[in-house]
């Protein structure tokens, strides 16, 4: 189902409110969360409407999608900073309720197969939060990724480096490889909401909405999944059919 809106912030608001209302239905959930410039706003608004009650957050668990390999928690780029600082400290969020995929892990294997299955001991994602890279990828699941994939540690295609250099103090900073749940995970939330806004995503969107599953495009594993939400601004839905 795609959901279109004018703005930037009507996408963000209408995502927050469905964030906000799966947690009041649920108020222990477990969500999938993602990071990116996309989502800045998202969180705040997402802050306000629960700051105003009478939602209860704080029985709330949270899986983040994914981390960057190498960058310890307190570096400003890190996906661990950027979830601290635009949601979980916001919203006073106890840090054993929430994870993140661990970057800095020795033995990186274990860690993967350890998210994978603490996502599933806990009886799987209420609703993941997505967002979308330029070429596709979700979370950092990246053109060609298997579809079976659980969590694992990728490199990084030079577009999505170039993509995140915005980011960091000088293009070359960015991470070589990042930790993911895979595709397999994500699927197996029962419920999924991906936002894009921007022109700069008009032209993923449009090949996404015209795709069939194919691993060459990440997003397009969204197909097989029965309640995905699109929720797109003008200008990412500018090229798709009228
Ligand atoms: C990063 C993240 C993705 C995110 C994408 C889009 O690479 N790993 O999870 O969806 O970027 O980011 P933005 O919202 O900044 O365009």
């Amino acid at each position: 189902m795609y959901k279109i809106f004018d703005t930037q912030d009507e996408v963000s608001r209408y995502t927050a409110e469905r964030l906000a209302a799966r947690i009041e239905a649920k108020p222990d959930a477990v969500l999938g969360l993602a990071t990116g410039g996309t989502m800045e706003p998202v969180y705040a608004r997402l802050v306000e409407r629960l700051q105003q009650g009478p939602v209860d957050a704080s029985r709330l668990t949270t899986f983040n999608l994914d981390e960057y390999v190498g960058l310890a928690p307190t570096h400003t780029q890190s996906y661990r900073h950027f979830m601290g600082q635009h949601l979980f400290d916001r919203l006073g969020l106890p840090g054993e309720k929430v994870h993140l995929p661990d970057g800095m892990a020795e033995d990186r294997d274990a860690a993967c197969r350890a998210y994978s299955e603490s996502i599933r001991a806990l009886g799987g994602l209420d609703l993941q939060l997505l967002g979308i890279g330029t070429n596709g990828h979700i979370g950092f699941n990246e053109p060609h990724t298997r579809f079976s994939r659980r969590t694992h540690v990728t490199p990084l295609s030079a577009q999505t480096r170039r993509d995140n250099g915005r980011f960091f103090r000088d293009p070359s900073e960015v991470p070589t490889h990042a930790m993911t749940l895979g595709i397999r995970d994500i699927l197996e939330a029962r419920e999924i909401v991906l936002v894009a806004t921007g022109a700069k995503k008009a032209r993923i969107m449009a090949e996404l909405y015209h795709s069939d599953p194919d691993e060459a495009l990440p997003a397009s594993a969204l197909k097989q999944h029965p309640n995905v939400t699109i929720v797109l601004d003008r200008e990412a839905a500018a090229l798709l059919p009228g």
